[in-house]
């Protein structure tokens, strides 16, 4: 179910006016919920306010209709940034399977005062746009799995199931500054690379989750 949302989700930027169905919204709070115990961040749902997408006389970047996303509130710090990824992109993939589209938006929104709460040291790391989209998408090029990861000789199914997914993860502005590293034993570990753009160790918690997908949890360990 996760991978295929995985296959079938790209970042959609154009939305309908169609608000978010009660069933969803619900199955989307529920999990939200769950998150910020678990991981000690602060994400918040805000419904039907076009506002952070559409501030004074212009539009932002290309987004339309965007109507509904998610604040990705935390605390500040290279740890708290991989958590957004990680459990931005769960909610992603959960809107996915509910027949959601998605965009993470780190650039091109505006912060409206007053539609979310922070805590004492909470900053907002990002959004993620949210509603049904006026389109699917596109897939973003796919470059070879090999530029991806370091393995002394051959690589187990796991790991090149665990990568093809990682590939398949939204990056800024598709920058896809990471390597994974097979370790003896089943354990994985992880790199990152500079980018001007920053946003790098979000794509890493997102691109761990997918990872973590396409392997299976089960079959490694991260190495820390
Ligand atoms: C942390 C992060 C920030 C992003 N910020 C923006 C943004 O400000 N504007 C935008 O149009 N897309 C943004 N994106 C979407 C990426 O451009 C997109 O994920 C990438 O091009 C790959 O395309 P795909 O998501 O369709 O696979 C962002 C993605 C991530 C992960």
């Amino acid at each position: 179910m996760i991978m295929e949302a995985i296959k079938a989700r790209h970042s959609v930027r154009k939305y309908v006016e169609k608000p978010i169905e009660a069933g969803a919204v619900e199955t989307l709070r529920t999990e939200l919920e769950k998150q910020n115990v678990e991981s000690g961040l602060n994400i918040q749902l805000v419904l039907e306010e076009p506002r952070c997408f559409s501030a004074g006389m212009w539009k932002y970047g290309q987004f339309s209709g965007v109507r509904n996303y998610f604040v990705m509130a935390g605390p500040k710090g290279k740890v708290a940034e991989e958590k957004i990824g990680y459990y931005g992109e769960a909610m992603v993939l959960l809107a996915q399977t509910l027949g959601l589209n998605t965009c993470w938006v780190g650039l091109t929104y505006k912060k409206i005062p007053g539609t979310y709460q922070l805590r004492e040291g909470d900053v907002v790391h990002c959004v993620i746009a949210l509603g049904y989209g006026a389109n699917s998408g596109v897939q973003h090029p796919l470059k070879p799995l090999e530029k991806f990861y370091e393995a002394s000789g051959a690589i187990p199914d796991w790991f090149k199931a665990g990568m093809e997914a990682a590939l398949l993860a939204p990056t800024a502005v598709n920058q896809q500054k990471f390597k994974f590293i097979l370790h003896s034993g089943n354990r994985v570990g992880t790199k990152t690379f500079f980018s001007p753009w920053g946003y790098t160790n979000i794509d890493l918690g997102i691109v761990k989750y997918h990872f973590e997908v396409g392997a299976g949890k089960e079959n490694f360990e991260w190495l820390v």
